[in-house]
């Protein structure tokens, strides 16, 4: 039994060696679960660091590595087919948005038809629960703050955001017609220590350490609901074990966005708590103990001005929000960052 008096499970993490299935892993074999984790290792970012965490976790009695692609569906039927998980986590995806800008094809591939595969194999095999990530990108258009999963996303501003927004619908229907419990989670700006290369913390902070300057977007005035990595892992590991059933009071002539007549489930996972992004750089500056030099840009094609995350139904059903600081961790991934890269 797991601390919310959960049987143990077996659970395929896909994404396992990427910053967030690494620390869910983690997670996960702490609690006493079984873990498969599943990555390609793609060069999107830095091999080396994917290889660091999974050479960490490698080691933990209840993890397996198996390496390959989504997209390959044998690969994925074979694989969910012939070790009978319990739940799935899928975190493998091609992310960041202004990437999808300029690959889109890398987006289809491994969001769309990685995603299909994953939904094939979880119907065919019993799967119980079916966690993925979506992201806050879906608010796209939307203004009105916090953003809410009741709220309607049909307005994606990146092909990121719209492949995220596909995967909600097509777990949707999985969970209509074969009934598979579904439940997506949309993260906000994840950070802290393993983070992603290609995000903003970790590019300001090698710029500012190798007094170089860092593009500051939307000249400063972006505003993101920063989450912290340990806090998006404990609302993950919670939201493995509740899992979701129809919703009885659902409305086919007012439909609820978040819910539904299947057994599917939307969350939010974020801060609930917007930074400006020139307090996010002093923050930054003051665990360096260095200034940045700044270069104001305005805003990039594909981002959102601001996100804030509504957490209220999180809380309501798994009994968790996060809470971390900016100030406590991004001194966390300062810690981290120095010590892995010896400065
Ligand atoms: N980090 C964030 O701020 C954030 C915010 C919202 C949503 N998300 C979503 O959360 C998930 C995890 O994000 P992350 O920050 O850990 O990203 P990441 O890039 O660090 O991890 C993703 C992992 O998936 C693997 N992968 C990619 N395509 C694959 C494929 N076709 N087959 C097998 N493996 C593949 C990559 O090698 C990588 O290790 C992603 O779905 C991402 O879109 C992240």
């Amino acid at each position: 039994m797991d601390r919310f008096g959960a049987k143990t499970q077996k659970i395929l993490v896909t994404g396992a060696a990427g910053f967030i299935g690494f620390h869910l892993s983690r997670k996960l074999l702490a609690l006493g679960h079984e873990v498969v984790g599943f990555d390609n290792i793609n060069d999107y970012y830095d091999i080396n660091l994917k290889l660091s965490r999974l050479q960490l976790i490698e080691s933990t009695p209840g993890f397996r590595f198996v390496r390959g692609d989504l997209a390959d569906r044998e690969a994925v039927l074979a694989l969910v087919k012939a070790e009978r998980f319990d739940s799935v986590v899928n975190l493998a995806a091609q992310a960041g948005v202004r990437y999808s800008i300029t690959n889109p094809y890398a987006y289809i591939d491994s969001n769309i038809q990685g995603f299909i595969n994953i939904l094939e194999g979880c119907r065919h095999n019993e799967v119980k629960h079916l966690v993925y990530a979506s992201s806050s990108s879906v608010y796209g258009g939307n203004t009105l703050m916090p953003f809410s999963v009741h709220h309607n996303v049909d307005h994606p501003v990146s092909l990121y955001a719209a492949t995220k927004k596909a995967n909600e619908l097509m777990a949707h229907t999985y969970s209509s017609l074969y009934g598979l419990p579904t439940t997506g989670l949309r993260f906000f700006t994840v950070y802290g220590p393993w983070g992603r290369p290609d995000m903003a913390l970790f590019l300001f902070t090698r710029a500012i350490l190798e007094g170089k300057p860092i593009d500051v977007f939307n000249n400063g005035k972006m505003q993101r609901d920063f989450t912290y990595v340990d806090d998006i892992v404990e609302g993950i590991s919670r939201v493995i074990f509740s899992v979701p059933g129809p919703n009885p009071s659902w409305d086919g002539n007012c439909p609820d966005p978040g819910t539904s007549f299947a057994p599917y489930r939307i969350y939010n996972i974020g801060n609930n708590s917007p930074v400006e992004l020139i307090r996010f750089i002093e923050v930054l500056e003051d665990c360096l103990g260095k200034q940045a030099e700044k270069n104001f840009l305005p805003l990039q094609p594909g981002d959102v001005p601001a996100t804030c995350a509504d957490v209220d139904d999180l809380a309501k059903d798994v009994g968790f929000r996060p809470s971390t600081s900016i100030e406590d961790g991004i001194s966390r991934f300062i810690d981290w960052y120095r010590s892995y890269y010896h400065c």
